[in-house]
Order: structure tokens, then C-alpha cells, then sequence
């Protein structure tokens, strides 16, 4: 599919007033990591993420047909502005404003219906705000599946397939991650000649058998640093422009990816680990030389690193960890090992996590309508 194949053509808006659509839409986790894009969102490498299950964004959106439509009172060109308000977490939010306007103009051409409606977006994560865990993907996700809502109250005729793949298109135009967030339990987003009907324009599902083994996937978060980001991922990005191992990195991605494909499908536990943890330190080594420079873990974060390998070495769990763009540890384990390894998580990891918090996750299967489509 090309960009052309999303954009609503001859629509009618006759019998749509008001009303409001409401998505529940989880965060995920990289297994191996997106850094480096292209204009407009398109990724240097493709990706591929553990859809995750109490890690989410709750968002309603509000909508209603301008009055000023009817009443041709205003000037076309104001006519053609964006009106919307956000609330998060009951707290009107002007500074999530821009972030919003920004996505509602990447997207409009393929939802040209948007502008003729006002909108009130309501948003609450399952995660505390301040937690360090990036509600951009989730945030993003849900925000495009109540759009994608409003266009099939608009063109009923619409396949499922079809709506997810179009809320994919519109959430990675948000934020280049959350196309990963849709559907579950592993998504794989960039093109890449081995994952059949993969495409940089959207997420798909891994198109393979996955092994028992990763049934049910623990992830535990430990929030080792909360607050904002110390580099936001759009100035990460741009970090990849001029790095002098962008090439590098992107190949090594790319040929990660097909090593976890087959990982994923025989269930090789040690491969796994091996490649999730290489691909997490990789992410930061690009930060670490890049111009300017970054060191995005922490002490404890290292700590916790080198616990889990201790333990692993001790015990032979199949536990490892893996990194987001910030200093939190997400370790991962397979169900069945969950009680030994919860009981070292909480004897030997806690401590070194931010006030004792930390988040039990689980791998998910993705999106969830609150209202109906
Ligand atoms: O979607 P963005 O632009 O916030 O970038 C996310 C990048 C990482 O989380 C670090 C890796 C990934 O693949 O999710």
C-alpha cells in the first residue's frame, strides 16, 4: 500500500453532528529498536515490539460539527484552522497543544474530514505522568483510533484490516513508535524483505507461528528515573543524521531483526536474550557517540544490569533486560519462571528503583474500543 491508499476521498459529513469515540491503546517495548528517520516518520531500519497490557492511554475525543459551517460567518481561512481543546487527566493542558496541532496537520490530507469538526480530547494514562515511561506511543495510538472512528462514522464501508492499518499510518505520523501499538503481541514496523507485507508506513503483526516460550512475556519496569526525559527522542532522531556509525547501526538492525524472527519462532531463550540485550546497549552506545553526546542510564541502572546478570549467571533464568531512550529497565521473562524471578525483582531490584516503584507488565494484544466504532 502507498501513502495515496489512505487518503479519504468523496466523503460526506450530511448525517454526522456530535458525539464521541473512546480508545484504550497500550505503550510497547522494543525488542529491537527504531533510531534514525526520514521525513515524514519513515524509519532507517525496521523494528520490531512486544505490544504491552497495563501500560496504556485511556482517550476520549469529543466532536462536533462547526456551528460556523452552517452559518458561514467566519472566513474560509479560519474555517480551515484546527479548534481543539485537551484535557489531561481532568487538567486542561496548553502546552500538550502544539505536540497535537502538529500531528492533526501531518495527517489532515488523509482525514480532510477533520477540520470541518471542533474537537475536546480527554486523556489519562494507566502509568504515572512523571514515571519516565514515554506516553507518546499509547498517547499517539489512542488519539489516531478515535480519528479512525470518526472516518468510519463517516464511510461505514471500511474492512477491519483496513482500520488498523490506517490507524497505524495516521499514529506514526504522531510519533513513530506508536504504529507498533495498535495490534499485539509483536509488532514488526519499517520494510524489510524478510517479514512478509512489512511496510515503513505502518505496523504490522509478526506474519510467523510465535514459540510457547513467549506466551504471556513478563515485563517488569523498573522506574529507576522518573520525570521528563533528559533528550527527547525527536532531538535523538536527528542524533542519527551525522552519526558517524548510522550505517552501521542500521544494518546490524536490520539483520537483528531476522535473527529474532527465527528466535521467535523456535523459541531459543539464550538467542533471545542475547539479542535483546545487545540491541538495548546499542540504542544507548548510539546516544553515547553521537554529537552532542549522552549518557541516558544511571548508576542504579547499571546496577540492576549487573544484578540480572549475576542472577542469570547463578540460576540460568532466562532473564534480561532491555532500555528505552532513558534510564528505566524493563526486565523480561517468560511466565513460567515468574515466581523465582518476581521474588528476585523484589529482594534484589527494588532498591535500586525510585521510591520502590516499579510497573508488572505483560504482553498484550493490543488496542481495545471503549464506545462503539
Ligand atoms: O516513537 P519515538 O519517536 O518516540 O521513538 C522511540 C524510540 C525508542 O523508543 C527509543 C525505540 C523504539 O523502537 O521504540
Amino acid at each position: 500500500m502507498t501513502e495515496t491508499d489512505f487518503i479519504l476521498k468523496d466523503f460526506s459529513i450530511e448525517n454526522i453532528n456530535n458525539g464521541s469515540f473512546t480508545w484504550k491503546t497500550p505503550s510497547n517495548i522494543a525488542l529491537v529498536k527504531y533510531w534514525g528517520k526520514q521525513e515524514p516518520q519513515i524509519p532507517e531500519n525496521a523494528s520490531i515490539s512486544f505490544t504491552l497490557d497495563a501500560c496504556f492511554t485511556l482517550t476520549t475525543l469529543e466532536y462536533s460539527l462547526k456551528q460556523t459551517r452552517h452559518a458561514e460567518l467566519v472566513s474560509a481561512s479560519h474555517e480551515n484552522n484546527l479548534n481543539f481543546e485537551i484535557y489531561f487527566e481532568g487538567e486542561k493542558k496548553e502546552d500538550f497543544k502544539p505536540k497535537i496541532a502538529t500531528f492533526f496537520k501531518r495527517i489532515e490530507q488523509y482525514v480532510p474530514f477533520l477540520k470541518e469538526f471542533e474537537f475536546v480530547i480527554k486523556s489519562q494514562n494507566s502509568f504515572p505522568h512523571s514515571s519516565g515511561i514515554a506516553s507518546s506511543a499509547s498517547g499517539m495510538g489512542a488519539l489516531a483510533l478515535c480519528v479512525m472512528s470518526l472516518e468510519k462514522a463517516i464511510n461505514p464501508v471500511m474492512t477491519n484490516e483496513y482500520f488498523n492499518k490506517k490507524a497505524s499510518f495516521l499514529a506514526r505520523l504522531g510519533s513513530g513508535s506508536a504504529c507498533r501499538s495498535i495490534e499485539g503481541p509483536l509488532i514488526v514496523w519499517g520494510n524489510h524483505p524478510e517479514i512478509e507485507g512489512s511496510s515503513d508506513l505502518f505496523g504490522v503483526k509478526f506474519p510467523h507461528k510465535i514459540h510457547d516460550n513467549f506466551k504471556n512475556y513478563q515485563d517488569t519496569i523498573l522506574l529507576v528515573d522518573e520525570g521528563e526525559k533528559q533528550v527527547s527522542s525527536t532531538v535523538g532522531h536527528q542524533l542519527m543524521y551525522d552519526h558517524p556509525f548510522a550505517k552501521q547501526r542500521f544494518q546490524q538492525a536490520n539483520e537483528n531483526i531476522l535473527n529474532i524472527s527465527k528466535v521467535l519462532q523456535t523459541g531459543d531463550l539464550s538467542a533471545f536474550i542475547a539479542i535483546v540485550e545487545s540491541e538495548a546497549l546499542s540504542l544507548h552506545a548510539m546516544m553515547m557517540t553521537s554529537n552532542p553526546y549522552f549518557i541516558l542510564m544511571k548508576p542504579n541502572t547499571l546496577k540492576i544490569i549487573n544484578e540480572i546478570w549475576e542472577f542469570r549467571a547463578q540460576t540460568n533464568a532466562n532473564i534480561c533486560f532491555t532500555l528505552d531512550a532513558g534510564a528505566n529497565v524493563h526486565v523480561l521473562f517468560p511466565e513460567n519462571e515468574k515466581e523465582t524471578v518476581n521474588n528476585f525483582i523484589k529482594s534484589n531490584l527494588i532498591q535500586f528503583c525510585q521510591e520502590n516503584h516499579y510497573i508488572c507488565d505483560i504482553i498484550g494484544e493490543g488496542t481495545t474500543s471503549i464506545v462503539n466504532l
